[in-house]
């Protein structure tokens, strides 16, 4: 495994090593877990070299968020890179820096719209204009074949789908299933803020979308109207949605894949989960 921390190293390597090989994309702000891990073995799996990118990107947090402190783990993250079987084939590139992805002067902004209409595009209003600028940064910087991203983040792999088609940005995306525990919460960066208890607690997010997702397969209309019903019952919910995967819109009888998604807050910490499904 090899790091670098600076664009013109990572671009040194690029033009050296890269240039006869597929290369994989996982795009992360690092304290990797093991959601994090299967994207990289994955990527390791179908491509010859792997490029790992650790950047907390300051551009997709909103003013009251968490940027500050978003677990930075560099040495943790490397360790565990380096233990996966093929490590040899990562190249990690962590900026110290944000100069490296934004130099001095940057004022571009990247901004899908269509798709920003409905849950985390609702309510973290820029968040994903700072993503798919930062995400189209990443491509640019790395060169990369193919890059994988989280279904956990299913509304952000939308949108970069979208900014990819509409550049016609020369990558391939895949988006990969998401790794829970055993108690079915998804794994997050975001679960160290949260206490055992709450941990616990947060095993009902799965739950309910599970919940959800049976009773839509059984009764779309009971599905919707129980929906409203939790939503309501429960303040802790920012949002609760039964969409359209497609459009992220209502569903219809257009519909063939539904979106059941979430976002909880549990004190201070916001969590996301979803599920796909074929109608
Ligand atoms: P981050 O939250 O670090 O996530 C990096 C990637 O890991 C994303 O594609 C996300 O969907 C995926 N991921 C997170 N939790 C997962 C889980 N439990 N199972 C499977 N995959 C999971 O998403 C971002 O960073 C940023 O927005 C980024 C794309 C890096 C741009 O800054």
């Amino acid at each position: 495994m090899k790091l670098v921390t600076t664009k013109s190293e990572l671009d040194k390597v690029i033009n050296t090593e890269h240039s006869e090989l597929s290369v994989g994309l996982v795009p992360t702000m690092g304290n990797l877990h093991l959601g994090h891990l299967s994207l990289v073995k994955t990527s390791l799996s179908k491509t010859q070299r792997t490029i790992v990118t650790i950047f907390v990107n300051p551009k997709q947090f909103g003013e009251n968020e968490d940027f500050g402190k978003y677990p930075r783990t560099l040495e943790q993250d490397l360790k565990k890179l380096n233990a996966l079987p093929q490590s040899e084939n990562i190249l990690v590139f962590a900026p110290q820096s944000e100069r490296e992805i934004y130099p001095e002067g940057f004022s571009t902004t990247i901004e899908v719209s269509g798709l920003d209409h409905a849950l985390c595009g609702l309510h973290r209003p820029g968040h994903f204009k700072g993503v798919t600028t930062v995400v189209y940064q990443l491509f640019k910087l790395t060169n990369a074949h193919l890059a994988f991203f989280g279904q956990k983040d299913y509304q952000q792999f939308r949108v970069i789908e979208k900014m990819v088609q509409d550049l016609s940005l020369p990558i391939n995306l895949s988006m990969e299933p998401i790794v829970r525990e055993k108690s079915g919460l998804a794994l997050s960066s975001r679960n160290q803020y949260m206490s055992p208890a709450q941990k616990e607690e947060a095993s009902l997010i799965f739950k309910t979308l599970s919940q959800l997702k049976e009773s839509f397969l059984e009764n779309p209309d009971k599905a919707m109207a129980s929906r409203e019903r939790l939503l309501f019952a429960e303040p802790r919910w920012q949002y609760l949605e039964i969409l359209d995967a497609h459009s992220l819109k209502e569903v219809s009888e257009q519909t063939s894949k539904v979106l059941v998604a979430g976002a909880f807050t549990m004190g201070d910490t916001r969590l996301i989960d979803n599920i796909l499904f074929r109608i």
